[in-house]
């Protein structure tokens, strides 16, 4: 006779929750649901890009309220927040660096987040650990380096660059400051250009370097480092005994997508032996254009590359690649023991390549690797090498039309999808804070009335308006269509 069972009855909450024919029903209505909201968004609807609501009145429409019961209906709950939500599908979202991802892609997602394969290591990840591996391979192919190229995905940039940088101090630092601590040798610090994205010095102040671990190279008219000011910066940091490791290149910069000089910054790398990471996170994907590759010319000799999928490829959030030219360098970056997890821990263990989680941050990671695959399997590359020509055509187009409006100024020709620029109608003030409050009363009032979503930023020339052209079905009628909205909604801000 089988044993008396201790075990209560699975609660009816659960069965419900994890009820197959549920998940079909609500999966088979919510896919419709979205693929509406794609079609209207494409179609340019009358509905607002961003449907704005104060930020304080937003928290009052989502109470910290949950009903005890399963009675919700978690796709009416899923479609107020789609409703509410910025539409980057929208042909007339022109904001951030965040794209509109590829459908099919979000339908990777889904798969991701049904199977939670966590693939910290292998066995928790059998079919996501080798894509990882496909993927890595082919972005650094992409990026011309060689067979001994290596890396790994992880969530986004920012984390990229962290991952990157503890690498290169492993490698360059002359001592072991994973075990020693940083205090073990001088002040160390990276050269970078005054334009690279916060999440360098961030990464530098988590590391512990402090204010000075990120030092600014002034830049250039174009807002590219400037290569030729490289030694001044280097000799003046060494005469402060600061033990610089390494330089730190932005390929595009987020300000103004400006791609730094990598072949010169890589000479310089060279003859320092300094470390050459390539902060990729926007604009690596130039890479795979026949027309634009030239922007990357170099990057195949740094010693590191951040290259973000959810940017110039499209993906869904958070999918990034670090790519190694030396791909040993990778398990540097985290280089402690695990035992738990890795069997053989540190040393021989460290080179069980088939357990991502031992070069990651995360434990537990994201299925990222099985979005990119599937899409480049399905959609192929010609499609990502499109995004990128189209996204890339379309800053030169919206840059073109304001170098063309007597009212409007061009920042800077853009290399990229980034494009900066200022509203200076007759009347204006002339550069300065009023023009300044201009730019950003004008900005406030398209942002509220949600029929365009653009950006502002502020440059050594002061406040100015920024597009990131991210979504390809952008056209020029919607690129016309923002500079008359710019002028309606300025209108009784200036006297002509
Ligand atoms: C050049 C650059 N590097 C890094 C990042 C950070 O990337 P993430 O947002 O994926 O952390 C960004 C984000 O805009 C960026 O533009």
């Amino acid at each position: 006779m089988p044993a008396m069972s201790m075990l209560p009855p699975i609660p009816e909450t659960l069965r419900g929750a994890y009820d197959p024919e549920r998940f079909r029903t609500e999966g088979h209505r919510l896919i419709d649901a979205l693929a509406d909201h794609l079609a209207r968004a494409t179609a340019r609807d009358e509905a607002p890009v961003l449907p704005w609501v104060e930020p304080a009145r937003a928290v009052e429409q989502w109470p910290a309220a949950y009903a005890e019961d399963g009675s919700g209906d978690l796709v009416g709950e899923l479609e107020r927040a789609v409703a509410g939500a910025i539409r980057l599908h929208h042909p007339r979202y022109l904001g951030h660096q965040v794209p509109p991802p590829m459908p099919g892609a979000a339908l990777a997602d889904l798969v991701a987040a049904l199977l939670n394969n966590g693939m910290a290591v292998y066995e928790m990840g059998p079919t996501a650990v080798p894509a990882e591996v496909a993927v890595v391979r082919w972005m650094a192919e992409r990026l011309g380096m060689p067979a001994t190229a290596g890396g790994i995905l992880t969530s986004g940039g920012s984390l990229g660059n962290l991952t990157a940088l503890l690498a290169a101090r492993q490698a360059r630092a002359g001592f072991d400051a994973w075990t020693a601590g940083d205090h073990a040798g001088p002040p160390l610090a990276v050269l970078c250009s005054a334009q690279a994205h916060y999440s360098v010095s961030r990464a530098i102040r988590m590391m512990g370097w402090g204010d000075g671990g990120a030092i600014a190279v002034p830049d250039d008219d174009a807002y590219r480092l400037d290569a030729t000011q490289l030694g001044a910066a280097l000799e003046a940091a060494r005469a402060r005994g600061i033990n610089v490791i390494g330089v730190v290149a932005s390929a595009g910069s987020t300000g103004t997508g400006a791609f730094d000089p990598l072949d010169a910054i890589a000479d310089f790398c060279e003859a320092q032996q300094l470390w050459l990471h390539v902060d990729g996170a926007h604009g690596a994907s130039a890479a795979l254009s026949k027309t634009h590759a030239h922007l990357v010319k170099g990057i195949d000799r740094a010693d590191s590359v951040t290259w973000d999928a959810h940017k110039m490829m499209a993906m869904p959030a958070l999918i990034t690649g670090v790519v190694f030219k030396d791909g040993r360098r990778s398990y540097e970056a985290f280089a402690q023991e695990a035992s738990y997890l890795y069997a053989a821990g540190r040393g021989e263990g460290a080179l069980e390549w088939f357990n991502p989680g031992l070069r990651t941050l995360e434990c537990t990671k994201r299925m990222m690797s099985t979005i990119v695959d599937a899409a480049l399997r399905a959609l192929g590359v010609q499609t990502f090498r499109d995004y990128v020509d189209r996204t890339f055509a379309l800053g030169k187009a919206l840059a073109a039309k304001i170098d063309d409006a007597l009212d409007f100024e061009l920042i800077t020709p853009p290399a990229a999808n980034i494009v900066c620029w200022r509203w200076r109608p007759a009347g204006a003030p002339p550069p300065g804070p009023a023009l300044d409050d201009l730019q950003a009363t004008v900005r406030r009032r398209v942002l509220e009335r949600g029929r365009f979503y653009i950006l502002q930023t502020r440059l050594a020339t002061g406040v100015v308006l920024r597009s990131a052209l991210m979504n390809p079905l952008t056209e020029d009628v919607d690129l016309d269509g923002l500079l008359v909205e710019i002028r309606s909604q300025g209108a009784d801000l200036v006297r002509s």
